[in-house]
């Protein structure tokens, strides 16, 4: 076998979905280790017989950190990265005051260049090898992300975000020339090296019904792309939708009436559904997307993981930067255990950490590439120190088995819990 290199330590495996199936089927195996070649894993498996199998490779050994699947931020806007943590907001109002200015500087795209690239640094930083990204309605900032993403080698989904209306002229494109550039990009970077192109619909009242149409449109032309929006995140947003399109049966079907609800969309957000809503996203296969820092920050309200899974609906985890608090899916995680205690619904470990990497990447269909260590996947490897501060480290001691270790870095642990980031066979971090 050629291989590049060996990791060893204690090393996170799936054997099948927590969420459903409970904390049994999640294991984690000491004294293993992850064989990468060509950047990806060549096999799994106890350290001796991968030491035996390949004897002159080169090994790093972690001892007891934990060799888990890179995360996988399942719904960010990178143009945010500058006004993370803006006080005092709520949705409609942080957009116009905080967000809107922002994204109109990223019609510069020297200035985009400059920010996906310093967003991507920082993301790895936190040990997220994978986002899916709303860019600005500026077609560079796409561009910059792609180029950015390519040049660092990460595997990225992304799309120029769409919008014709209620938003400032200079962040306003149109109905065809959404479709034009999306479909320009889509030529370009869609299946290009490790990218995927997101069709991006803002969310339906930034855009006018012939723009959803004709994105609707593009959507049927091209179905292996993902189509990402937001769904029902804070009530006077529903309100405001329902005022735009009188004729709408309910938020959902602004997206439905136009050819914008299918199995590889992505709703971002999804609190305040109806029942009617919650049957069609059951029925069509569609992702949501469990925002939880951003969620609490902006005041949104309590996504209710345990009923909307038990529904069958895939769910990803995402950190929202920047309208969420954080860069850190640990931080998010914990969020979304705090969220589930406020709904009777406490997570696993297993559960959080399954969300952040391979339910994440289910709902981007990108499983089997990411999220899992298995081989034939990509090699991206998030390594965490399980014991990162003393405050971590003296909890950490006391724990009787190692999910109470990985909760306490879960619930107390941020980019210092990274011991080492591989993103595509290589150490990045
Ligand atoms: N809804 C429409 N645009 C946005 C955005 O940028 N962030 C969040 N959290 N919600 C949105
Ligand atoms: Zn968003």
């Amino acid at each position: 076998m050629s291989a590049d290199h060996l990791l060893t330590g204690r090393v996170l495996i799936w054997d099948g979905n927590p969420l459903i199936e409970g904390p049994e089927a999640a294991r984690i195996e000491e004294g293993w280790g992850v064989l990468i070649a060509e950047g990806t894993v060549a096999a799994i498996g106890p350290a001796a017989a991968l030491r035996e199998a390949a004897p002159e490779v080169p090994e790093t050994t972690y001892g007891r950190d934990l060799i888990a699947p890179g995360f996988v931020d399942a719904h960010v806007h990178y143009p945010q990265t500058r006004i993370i943590a803006s006080w005092g907001k709520r949705l409609i109002d942080w957009l116009n005051s905080y967000t809107f200015p922002e994204e109109m500087r990223f019609g510069d795209p020297a200035y985009a260049r400059e920010v996906a690239g310093e967003y991507l640094d920082l993301v790895a930083a936190h040990g997220t090898t994978t986002v899916a990204s709303y860019c600005t309605s500026h077609p560079e900032s796409a561009e910059a992300f792609f180029e950015a993403a390519a040049a660092r080698n990460m595997r990225v989904f992304a799309g120029k975000t769409c919008m014709d209306r209620n938003a400032p002229e200079e962040l306003c494109d149109d109905a065809v020339s959404a479709y034009d550039d999306s479909a320009a990009l889509i030529a370009r970077w869609h299946g290009t090296g490790r990218a995927g192109y997101v069709i991006t619909p803002r969310f339906s009242p930034t855009s006018s019904p012939e723009q959803l149409e004709a994105l609707g449109a593009l959507w049927a032309e091209h179905p292996d792309c993902l189509m990402q929006t937001h769904l029902s995140e804070q009530t006077d947003e529903i309100d405001w939708v329902k005022g735009l399109y009188p004729e709408a049966r309910d938020y959902l079907d602004t997206y439905e009436r136009y050819g914008l609800l299918g199995e590889r969309g992505l709703y971002g957000h999804a609190i305040h559904l109806e029942e009617r809503e919650i049957d069609r996203l059951a029925e069509s296969g569609a992702s949501l997307v469990h925002c939880p820092t951003s969620n609490t920050f902006i005041g949104s309200g309590l996504f209710d993981m345990g009923g909307l899974s038990a529904r069958g609906i895939p769910v990803g985890l995402a950190t929202d930067t920047g309208g969420g608090s954080s860069f850190s899916m640990l931080r998010t995680m914990a969020a979304a255990y705090e969220i589930g205690q406020l709904r009777g619904r406490p997570l696993h470990a297993a559960e959080l950490l399954w969300l952040a990497t391979e339910g994440s990447a289910r709902a981007l269909h990108a499983e089997g590439l990411i999220g899992r260590l298995t081989p034939g996947a990509e090699a991206d490897i998030a390594v965490l120190d399980l014991a990162s501060t003393a405050a971590i480290a003296q909890r950490a001691a006391q724990a009787e088995d190692a999910w109470e270790e990985v909760f306490a870095t879960i619930m107390m642990g941020d980019d210092r819990a990274l011991r080492a980031v591989w993103v595509g066979g290589e150490k990045r971090v």
